[in-house]
């Protein structure tokens, strides 16, 4: 079993992770974000893609997606964790989710590796958007790490950079959105094409437009990330256990 960690903001490296290697891939799809990092963590063998690139340079919708899940299946990854920061809708800031559902706003977006090059297009089943298998595993990984979960959740992706309006919040709680994040597709999809299990894990940086006095700070979100990532790295250092 090999499960790769595609970390978002805040997370940029994984230090605990043993007997590095460092591969840097090309795909048919192009460069990934980063040198993909490879190695054992608690007895499993795991991977690391920084989403953004180093130092996060690369904003939510000019991520590689495609090159991104493209170098991690190349490499033998069997399940992929992706992690978010997010806004919370329901859920308040400091919470981890593990989303069970997604609605993509996105747009112009390279959405498939469908790209008409084989014969039949591919309309992969997409009811149930991430593996319920690697959820449950995050979310026993949590609770024996001692951190709190909430163990559902529905992940609206925004197309960003910007955050949203007040309005636009609204219609997503309309929608039965929990979560508004900006990178949860289309690599989510991606996955499935490929026939990776797939899950996330949501931090939640700030209550969402119009949900809290004021506006929104990039102040406020650094400060929530350099205090959430720290769990968010332990869920995964435990999931590594728990699959080992
Ligand atoms: N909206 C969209 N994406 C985000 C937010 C938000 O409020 N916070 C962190 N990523």
């Amino acid at each position: 079993m090999k499960v790769a960690l595609i970390g978002g903001s805040g997370l940029y490296d994984f230090e605990k992770i043993e007997r590095i290697s460092v591969r840097r891939i090309t795909t048919t799809w192009g460069e990934p974000s980063a040198p993909v990092t490879c190695g054992t963590l608690n007895g499993t063998e795991v991977m690391f893609l920084p989403r953004h690139g180093p130092g996060h340079r690369i904003p939510p919708h000019l991520v590689n997606y495609r090159a991104n899940v493209a170098a991690l299946a190349e490499l033998g990854a069997d399940a992929i964790v992706g992690t978010a920061a997010v806004g919370g809708i329901g859920p308040g800031t400091g919470s981890i989710v593990i989303p069970d559902q997604i609605i993509d706003y996105t747009y112009g977006r390279e959405q498939t590796f469908s790209d008409g090059s084989q014969p039949q297009p591919q309309h992969i089943d997409f009811t149930e958007p991430y593996s319920n298998t690697l959820r449950e595993n995050l979310i026993a990984a949590a609770t024996s790490a001692g951190i709190p979960v909430t163990s559902t959740g529905v992940y609206a992706a925004t197309q960003g950079p910007r955050l949203e309006t007040a309005a636009e919040i609204d219609k997503l709680e309309r929608d039965g959105c929990t979560l508004v994040g900006m990178t949860g597709m289309p690599e989510a999809a991606l996955a499935r094409e490929l026939e990776i299990d797939y899950a996330n894990i949501s931090l939640v940086v700030n209550a969402a437009a119009g949900r809290s006095d004021g506006p929104i700070t990039m102040l406020e979100i650094e400060r929530e990330l350099a205090a959430g990532i720290v769990r968010v790295r332990a869920v995964f250092e435990q999931l590594a256990a728990i699959l080992g």
